[in-house]
């Protein structure tokens, strides 16, 4: 039986913004995973989770229309990263197997909470990783990342990979994403093993460190939310509200290049103060959109953070889960800021960054 693992990971800042080619963000992976065990079957195969038997599903209504939005099914990224991993195997001349497939996922928890915490780009990167042992693919951590951004591609159809690099790479990571438009020309054109030994335009990935004398917290608030929903509605509105979106795109990258430049330098007010400026312009863009991103949740969250000297926002895309604070290393004022939190409701989540040279 081959069991491996992917983590999950947080948004730190340059949320939406990297979703445009070119746009770069930073991540960090978190020490929950999602596990796959692969065993070979006989006439069948089986895909089994315990977790994501309680999927919520989200759903819209286009005109009188009620559409099942799909897009953060777990199942879809498995059987997208079976099919995509398994044609890659197919061109090496690979011969395939029947399997049974089982999925552990502590980002979605045995009672049904979504932390929102990249599950679904975790399961993508497990699964892709299971199968490249279980057909000896002998894939390098940048193949695996190609494989699982086209396997996640082609359900999500509108993320910015982000999340695949920290549950691939893991630690901290400054990422910029790569052209989109252009995979997709290439995955309509060329064989998949190729496409995944070409260089992909854009696309970035640099380790970071946080500076020692800095700590990052977590805060869940208690609402699930869907990213490839929110990013969408994004996107609409960029149509109404053109010159605001190309002046937050522009004051995103600067702030991301003064943040990068922070962590380069091991300085921790510039990083704390571009983190507030990221909030700040992240506050922008629900305004001029109207989509909310920092909900009346995520703003109590924020402002019990900056009480306690934190600097603070929302984490990914917003509209419920998770929002962070960073806080100079002092365990007094982190208890006392986590006691504050969870007395209104915030339930504080205690993981740490997650960075492969631990394994
Ligand atoms: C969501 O976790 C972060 C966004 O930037 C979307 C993405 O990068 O795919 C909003």
């Amino acid at each position: 039986m081959i069991t491996v693992k992917a983590p999950g990971k947080l948004y730190i800042a340059g949320e939406y913004a990297v979703v445009e080619p070119g746009y770069e963000a930073i991540v960090v992976a978190v020490d929950q995973f999602v596990t796959v065990s692969i065993e070979q079957a006989q006439k069948f195969g089986t895909i089994n989770s315990k977790q994501y038997q309680e999927t919520s599903v989200f759903w819209q209504r286009k005109g009188n229309q009620l559409v099942i939005d799909n897009r953060d099914n777990p199942f879809e990224y498995i059987l997208s990263s079976i099919k995509y991993t398994e044609e890659y195997a197919l061109e090496k001349r690979h011969e395939l197997a029947l399997f049974d497939l089982t999925v552990n996922s502590q980002l979605d928890s045995d009672d049904g909470k979504k932390y929102g915490l990249g599950s679904s780009a975790a399961v993508t990167v497990a699964t892709v990783r299971a199968l490249s042992e279980f057909y000896q693919l002998h894939l390098s951590a940048e193949e695996i990342f190609k494989l699982a951004a086209i396997s996640h591609f082609k359900v999500q159809n509108n993320g910015s990979f982000g999340d695949l690099a920290a549950s691939v790479y893991g630690g901290w990571i400054a990422y910029q994403s790569p052209d989109r438009q252009w995979l997709t020309n290439m995955l309509a054109s060329r064989p998949l093993v190729e496409v995944i030994q070409l260089p992909w335009p854009q696309l970035k990935v640099e380790p970071l460190q946080f500076p020692p004398d800095l700590n990052l917290l977590i805060g869940w608030s208690g609402k699930p939310a869907s990213t490839p929903i929110l990013v969408d509605q994004i996107a609409t509105s960029r149509a109404h509200a053109a010159q605001h979106y190309q002046e937050f795109l522009h004051a995103s990258r600067q702030c991301l290049q003064m943040m990068i430049t922070g962590f380069k330098q091991q300085n921790s007010q510039v990083i704390k103060q571009q983190l507030t400026v990221n909030r700040q312009l992240l506050r922008d863009l629900a305004n001029f959109s109207g989509v909310t991103i920092e909900t009346k949740k995520l703003t109590q969250l924020c402002e019990i953070a900056l009480h306690h000297g934190a600097a603070a926002k929302s984490s990914g895309a917003g509209g419920g889960d998770c929002g962070i604070a960073v806080i100079n290393a002092d365990p007094k004022v982190r208890q006392a800021l986590l006691a504050d939190w969870q007395q209104h409701q915030i339930q504080p989540l205690n993981f740490n960054v997650y960075s492969l040279q631990k394994d």
